[in-house]
């Protein structure tokens, strides 16, 4: 298929885009910023530009990855995230539903699932468990809010003409260090993120290629390693997270202590991704065992950690719109 992949230069874009090639697939790059993957700089919000790259292209699908996202809060005008992220998406839905194409995957994110009430703490009845049905959704922040307005006009369009959406509410796997959480810091935070909220760049990739080529309808997808627990460790989760990791990986503790991390002593919400093995076939290849396994071998951690990243969008400063 020949695919329009916006976001083709940021950290997902340019590992996607290798990939969908060696999957047979034409992968033309839309993006504000250059990169080796992207075919075309200008913005989704350009509603004539991107009418016209889906039409002069031959595009076949689609998979909207483009965004501003949660480290840009603090460097653009909320509305250059409804520009982007909202009047981006739609752009990039009408554009393919009047090219008569029949698949459309959306990046979206678990953050737009995270309220005040989740980021106090845990629940009443501990962990938050949160899949597919969690609700009610009420995001804290503009990141959020365009991300959750972006998914609904997904849901609408693909509602109004049947084209195929995969929805995909992301977990985290940036490479840089987490902007609010200090202690542990590194390599160990983004460790102890495996068990319940983060997946590789790599899993992330397989499952938009999965979602592309096996969407029907329009679903939405939680997607993150597989945690290690069952929804009736959730109360225990939040009191005691290490006695439930020890009845899974008895040696966890000490492989920690031996690379002088420590593990969680809490766990306060889950991203379960079971819908997404389910319909997609997808399962994150890369869990908490892997780093395990890692550092009982001495080998390399089967993630990227990069404190230096930052996205290329930020060299687009003031953010252009054509
Ligand atoms: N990084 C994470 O941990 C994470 C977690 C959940 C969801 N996501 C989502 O994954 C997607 C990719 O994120 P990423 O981590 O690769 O971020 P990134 O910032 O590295 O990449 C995003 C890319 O989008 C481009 N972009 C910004 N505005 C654009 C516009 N108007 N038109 C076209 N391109 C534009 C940027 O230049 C950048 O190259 C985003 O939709 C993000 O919301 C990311």
């Amino acid at each position: 298929m020949r695919i329009l992949l916006t976001g083709s230069s940021g950290w997902l874009g340019r590992h996607l885009a290798p990939l969908l090639a060696t999957r047979g697939h034409e992968v033309v790059g839309l993006d504000v910023s250059p990169g080796a993957a992207t075919t075309i700089v200008g913005s989704a919000a350009n509603r004539d530009l991107v009418f016209q790259v889906v039409a002069h292209h031959g595009i076949e699908a689609v998979i909207h990855a483009g965004a501003l996202h949660k480290p840009d809060i603090a460097r653009f005008p909320r509305q250059a995230f409804v520009d982007v992220n909202v009047t981006g998406t739609l752009n990039l839905l009408e554009a393919a539903v009047q090219a008569g194409h029949p698949r459309f995957v959306f990046t979206s994110t678990t953050s737009l699932m995270v309220r005040d009430d989740v980021r106090a703490g845990a629940g009443q009845a501990g962990a938050w468990w949160m899949d597919e049905s969690f609700g009610p959704i009420a995001p804290r922040n503009v990141y959020g809010i365009t991300k959750r307005t972006a998914e609904d006009m997904c849901r609408l369009v693909s509602r109004e003409s049947g084209m195929g959406v995969a929805i995909l509410r992301t977990g985290r796997f940036f490479p840089e260090d987490d902007d609010t959480h200090a202690v542990p810091s590194g390599p160990n935070l983004k460790a102890n993120e495996f068990l319940n909220r983060r997946l590789t760049v790599g899993d992330a990739a397989l499952a938009h290629l999965a979602a592309l080529e096996r969407i029907e309808g329009c679903e939405t997808f939680v997607l993150s390693a597989p945690p290690p627990f069952a929804r009736e460790d959730a109360a225990e989760l939040a009191l005691d997270a290490r006695a439930v990791i020890a009845r899974s990986f008895p040696d966890a503790e000490a492989l920690y202590a031996k690379a002088g991390w420590v593990l969680p002593e809490r766990i306060e919400r889950v991203y379960d991704p079971a819908k997404a093995e389910r319909l997609l076939g997808w399962r994150a290849q890369t869990d908490f065992a892997a780093i395990l396994d890692a550092l009982r071998s001495g080998a390399e951690m089967p993630f990227a950690h990069d404190p230096e990243w930052i996205s290329p969008v930020l060299g687009q400063l003031p953010l252009r719109s054509s």
